[in-house]
């Protein structure tokens, strides 16, 4: 069924009142297939939503939104090490994480608690704590909206990089990711390279790490510092952390001596983008309804009634102050549409 004038503030993280001219959900592949042949929507342009946490809305949507709710969770295949497990695209990344746990298949423990569904992971290869998910990413299916036939990316073809893969770049909008392969571990390898997870286990009285503690350890620590969306609207971090040459982070340290960078494998820094903001002066600060949250710098809040272009002209004013204060600029991570 295709709703008009349909409400999106309980469908984005954000919590903008914005409305899509056309609505839709779709359960099958059939359906979404059904929907792409209306020929009333041929030329209509079409927004996929998952869970609405990577998105900001500046305007109505004037076109198809087709939330996509494909579910399933399914063991494809066992090897000597490892388990291939394929999602639905629709279904809750936590929820999808929490189910491998379970099962004892290691590998997206350090992805615990990220909002959103399991086909938006691979748009932006998300990640946190030390992994992200190209790490274990295997393949996934895809519906071309233009030819509606499926077709397959494995790991190399979907380009991941930080925060970065060929559907936010060369074929974005051209396709609709219908479900997700990982390759998980029967043997884990823990990962507690971010520091606080370590602490956090000690804190907790941890004597045997294993999956399920690592996966505890990171939903407390994520609970401390990020803002509840149930509770105050956001979208995680706002931009992403920005990568300079290490002349430039080098002559940024002599002036800035507490400047917070991490070395890359290419030679190249990444700057904490929270550092450079907080240091601007921005951490805590509102305009109108639309904030800097007061525990983590990164993240844009919508206090109650903000508009999505109220939330777009607060992040530009922080990208200009920055840039004026180091010289650097940020990328913005959350879609703006
Ligand atoms: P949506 O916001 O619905 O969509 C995001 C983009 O993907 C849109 O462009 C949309 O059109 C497209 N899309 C969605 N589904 C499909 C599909 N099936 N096929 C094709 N295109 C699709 N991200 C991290 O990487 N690490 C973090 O630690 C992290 N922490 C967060 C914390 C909070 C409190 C919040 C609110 C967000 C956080 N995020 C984080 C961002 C967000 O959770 C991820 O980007 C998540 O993958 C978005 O999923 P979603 O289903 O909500 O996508
Ligand atoms: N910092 C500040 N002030 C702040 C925030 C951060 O000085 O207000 C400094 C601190 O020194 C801190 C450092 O920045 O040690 C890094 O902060 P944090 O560990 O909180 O991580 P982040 O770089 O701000 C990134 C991801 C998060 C991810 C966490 C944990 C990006 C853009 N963000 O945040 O991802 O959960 O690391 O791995 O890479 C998201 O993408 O939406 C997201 C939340």
């Amino acid at each position: 069924m295709i709703q008009k004038n349909y409400s999106l503030k309980k469908l984005n993280t954000f919590g903008i009142d914005a409305t899509a001219r056309y609505f839709t959900e779709c359960s099958s592949i059939d359906q979404i297939k059904e929907t792409l042949s209306l020929q009333s929507f041929t030329n209509t342009q079409k927004l996929i939503l998952g869970g609405g946490s990577n998105l900001l809305f500046t305007k109505n949507f004037d076109g198809l939104v087709i939330k996509n709710n494909l579910k399933g969770i399914e063991l494809v295949k066992e090897e000597k090490d490892f388990y291939f497990v394929k999602a639905g695209a629709g279904e809750i990344w936590h929820q999808f994480v929490m189910h491998c746990i379970d099962n004892n298949y290691a590998g997206l423990e350090n992805l615990s608690l990220i909002p959103g569904n399991v086909g938006a992971s691979p748009m932006q290869n998300i990640g946190a704590y030390g992994a992200e998910i190209k790490d274990h990413f295997f393949e996934l299916e895809a519906l071309h909206i233009a030819d509606k036939t499926i077709h397959t990316f494995n790991n190399a073809d979907c380009k991941f990089g930080y925060r970065e893969s060929v559907f936010k770049r060369d074929l974005k909008n051209q396709y609709i990711i219908t479900s997700v392969t990982f390759k998980l571990l029967k043997h884990p390898n823990f990962n507690t390279r971010y520091g606080a997870i370590e602490k956090e286990m000690e804190a907790q009285g941890v004597k045997e790490i294993n999956i399920q503690a690592i996966s505890k350890a990171v939903c407390s620590i994520r609970s401390s510092k990020l803002p509840n969306p149930a509770e105050i609207g956001n979208a995680g971090s706002f931009f992403k952390n920005p990568e300079v040459t290490s002349e430039l982070y080098n002559s940024l340290k002599n002036k800035f001596p507490t400047i917070v960078g991490y070395d890359l494998e290419n030679g190249n820094v990444k700057l904490a983008a929270g550092w450079l903001i907080e240091q601007c002066g921005w951490k805590g600060k509102t305009i109108g309804d639309a904030g800097v949250h007061k525990l983590q710098a990164l993240v844009l809040v919508n206090y109650g009634k903000a508009t999505g272009l109220e939330i777009f002209d607060l992040s530009q004013k922080v990208m200009d102050s920055v840039k004026e204060t180091f010289g650097v600029d940020l990328e913005r991570e959350v879609n703006i549409i």
